[in-house]
């Protein structure tokens, strides 16, 4: 009942208030309510009974328990600040960033898009964040925090650094953030960031990844993929993952396809450069996954992200070989209650099974 009505609520305030807002605004104040909410202790404990997931819906992996399936893909929280609030909300997981070894502001404003119709985004936001060294010292604190999510940290290419010189950014952040991540995801797949895609080329992408494997010690490393790639270019980025002894893939980023869209294609292009996500993601999404899934052994790994927007879509992730599963657009959409949602239509899904 109160699930509903926030829901209820937060469709009109987004469409009388956010909608009408630029959307990287109303992100901000969206993000601190969220921060904010840990701060209120009556508050906190109410909304926390509510979107608890159930606990026959957490998984190991990784060597890591996840309290649930299902997380927040990286993005929404880049500077890891606001964990305990997005735990708060349902998250089992949160990936926090992309960060890079170099504080930067990202890309020029305006960098994010909606797409209502199509229930997307259009984003080129740079990695704009404040750096490892910063988020490093807000993760040591958010670790402190007993009821915390799993928190994931995703670590990309500094701007300014050369993609000759990338293995070395990328230890720089592993060296900084690794001891305060319970996994790290490498971010090679992103479509604004200059020469980082092509990262994802073998030659390119076995020393980096041998390199921050072996720097992060025992914590698990991922590495996260375009939805871009052709079939065997993805066949071979897993075979690589397994071959290496990373903990898994994440599949997958924003694309820069734009086909098969309802809002008209002269607003898209005005839109300009960009990774598109949401409900316009799922099938490709769902395709990769399909396939990194084909080539990877049973227990590894395998984040499905893309589009995912109902506890239906969670569902079917996981029945196509996902071990774990995450979103971001979706949750500008949906509101705040939509990982308790979710949670509850799993709880309600598992019992039934049980039975
Ligand atoms: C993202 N995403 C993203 N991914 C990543 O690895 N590092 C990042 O910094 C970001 N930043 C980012 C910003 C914005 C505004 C969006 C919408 C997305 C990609 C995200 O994690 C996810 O892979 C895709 O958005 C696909 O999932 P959804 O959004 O369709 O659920």
């Amino acid at each position: 009942m109160a699930e509903r009505c926030v829901r209820v609520g937060y469709g009109v305030v987004f469409r009388a208030v956010f909608a009408n807002m630029d959307p990287e605004r109303a992100h901000h104040v969206a993000f601190a309510v969220i921060r904010w909410l840990p701060r209120v202790p009556f508050l906190a404990g109410v909304v926390e009974r509510y979107s608890r997931p159930s606990a026959a819906d957490g998984v190991t992996t990784m060597g890591i328990h996840f309290p649930s399936r299902f997380g927040l893909a990286a993005g929404f929280d880049k500077n890891a600040k606001g964990i305990a609030g997005l735990g708060l909300l349902g998250f089992g997981h949160v990936e926090v960033g992309t960060i890079t070894a170099k504080p930067q502001p990202g890309n020029d404003k305006p960098r994010l898009f909606r797409l209502i119709a199509d229930r997307a985004l259009i984003n080129r936001m740079g990695f704009n964040n404040h750096g490892a060294a910063a988020a490093a010292r807000r993760l040591e604190r958010a670790r402190r925090n007993p009821g915390r999510p799993v928190i994931g940290v995703n670590i990309g290419k500094s701007r300014v650094v050369d993609v000759a010189d990338a293995v070395d950014d990328y230890l720089e952040s592993t060296r900084l953030l690794a001891p305060f991540a319970d996994y790290l995801a490498v971010n090679v797949s992103s479509p604004n960031t200059p020469g980082l895609r092509g990262l994802q080329e073998l030659d390119q992408l076995r020393p980096l990844l041998a390199a921050v494997h072996e720097s992060a010690g025992r914590v698990p490393v991922l590495v996260k993929i375009a939805p871009d790639l052709t079939d065997d270019q993805i066949d071979a980025i897993a075979g690589l993952a397994v071959d290496l002894g990373l903990a898994g893939v994440i599949a997958n980023n924003t694309t820069i396809e734009r086909s098969g869209l309802t809002t008209p294609e002269a607003d898209v292009a005005a839109m300009g450069a960009g990774g598109l996500s949401g409900a316009p993601l799922a099938s490709r999404s769902l395709d990769v996954l399909r396939r990194v899934r084909a080539v990877v052994p049973a227990d590894f790994c395998v984040i499905a992200v893309g589009g995912v927007t109902t506890e239906a879509d969670v569902q079917a992730r996981i029945e196509a070989g996902a071990t774990l599963v995450q979103g971001y657009t979706a949750f500008l959409y949906e509101g705040p209650t939509w990982a308790t949602r979710i949670n509850r239509l799993r709880r309600k899904r598992l019992r039934r099974a049980q039975r």
